[in-house]
């Protein structure tokens, strides 16, 4: 029999536990917070989980999980293929969800997702956490407050020297990804650069797509795991050239294997009166015809616990928030475009 929550807080079950331990981790710095059960369908893994953070129910079965009362909010951090239709059953549940990006792996399920919050009128969350970061944070402000002017470029890029996750496995098929590296890490670096320039929407993407390491066995993280028994058939490099509804446009790539020196991140704005780096943040202005770099101190503010910490105040305080399904939405949609562009080596004009 399931244990209640022995409190008056917001009761929390955790779906999938590999970076579902961040969750875990950002709830048990969140006051409000009551983690009531973790759910994965590797017992042993759950279990030890749960030990770890002191979680009474353990579930192999997330609709088992879903029909406890005492949970009100649900983090879903499966593999992609899984989000959609965990999001859905447990927003018809009456629990809010955060869901690890990438939102879904298509268009048609992003919507479903969508349309389930509004039915039940819950919050859902697309856990970007490199929004919550304290540069990021910081940046963001500067750039409300229109110290950079209007941002007009932008690249980025997450570009690896040999970093391909989970070979065989979930990672590396498309039916269970959705994609490669563009729609892992690329899809971190571009929330984070739309985000950064104000959430404009796209109008037209142009990408290509590359697998020239993933077929042949190379390019393997020496962090990863070689444990799906599977292929790879998604890409292993993407690139692509986007032209926002702002007029501004946004220059992205992502990578988990390429012959470069070393591993890339990075995020570059430019605005009318000033530009930005990320990773590391710096900040570059002319003031009275003299360049000068007035680089902010931040807090350090790991993203994915404040990221949790701003989705247990949104559902107690009613803050707004900062991250949402239609965020992550509209990345899907410009991963698809840059896929379908890709395909058929042509522009998309998006509507
Ligand atoms: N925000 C980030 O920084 C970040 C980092 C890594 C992964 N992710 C995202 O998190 C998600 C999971 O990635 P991961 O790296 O943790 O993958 P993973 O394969 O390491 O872990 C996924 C977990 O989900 C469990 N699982 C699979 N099917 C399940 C089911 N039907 N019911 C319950 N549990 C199930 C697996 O047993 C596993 O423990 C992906 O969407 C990924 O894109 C986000």
């Amino acid at each position: 029999m399931a244990v209640k929550k022995k409190t008056g807080k917001v009761g929390v079950g955790v779906i999938g536990v590999g970076i579902g331990r961040l969750h875990l981790i950002g709830y048990t710095e969140s006051p409000d917070a009551e983690i009531v059960a973790i759910c994965d369908v590797n017992e042993e893994r759950a279990k030890k989980a749960a030990e770890e953070f002191n979680v009474p129910n353990v579930f192999t079965n997330y609709k088992d999980m879903l029909a406890l009362d005492s949970i009100d909010a649900v983090s879903v951090c499966t593999p992609n293929y899984l989000h959609a239709e965990m999001t859905v059953a447990a927003l018809d549940a009456g629990k809010h969800v955060i869901c690890e990006k990438p939102l879904t792996t298509n268009l048609k399920d992003g919507e479903k997702m969508l349309a389930a919050a509004e039915k039940s009128g819950k919050i859902l969350m697309t856990a970007f956490n490199n929004r919550f970061r304290g540069d990021t944070q910081v940046l963001k402000k500067l750039i409300e407050e229109g110290e950079l002017g209007d941002i007009y470029y932008g690249k980025t890029g997450w570009i690896r020297r040999k970093g391909i996750p989970g070979y065989g496995g979930w990672f590396t098929t498309k039916s269970k990804s959705g994609g490669g590296p563009l729609i892992d890490i690329g899809v971190h670096v571009l929330d984070l650069a739309l985000w950064l320039m104000g959430n404009p929407k796209a109008a037209t993407v142009s990408g290509a797509t590359y697998a020239q390491f993933g077929p042949k066995g190379e390019g393997i993280s020496a962090y990863g795991y070689r444990d799906g028994g599977g292929g790879f058939d998604v890409e292993d490099l993407a690139s692509a050239f986007i032209r926002l509804d702002s007029g501004a446009t946004l220059v992205l790539e992502a990578s988990w294997a390429s012959h470069i020196e070393k591993d890339d991140l990075y995020t570059t704005l430019v605005g009318t009166r000033g530009g930005a780096n990320v990773d590391p943040l710096k900040i570059f202005k002319d003031m009275n015809g003299v360049e000068v770099d007035i680089t902010p101190k931040f807090p350090n503010q790991p993203g994915h616990t404040y990221e949790i910490k701003h989705f247990v105040d949104c559902i107690v305080n009613g803050k707004t928030l900062i991250s949402t399904g239609e965020h992550g939405l509209e990345v899907v949609r410009i991963l698809d475009a840059i896929y379908r562009s890709a395909a058929s080596g042509r522009e998309v004009v998006l509507k």
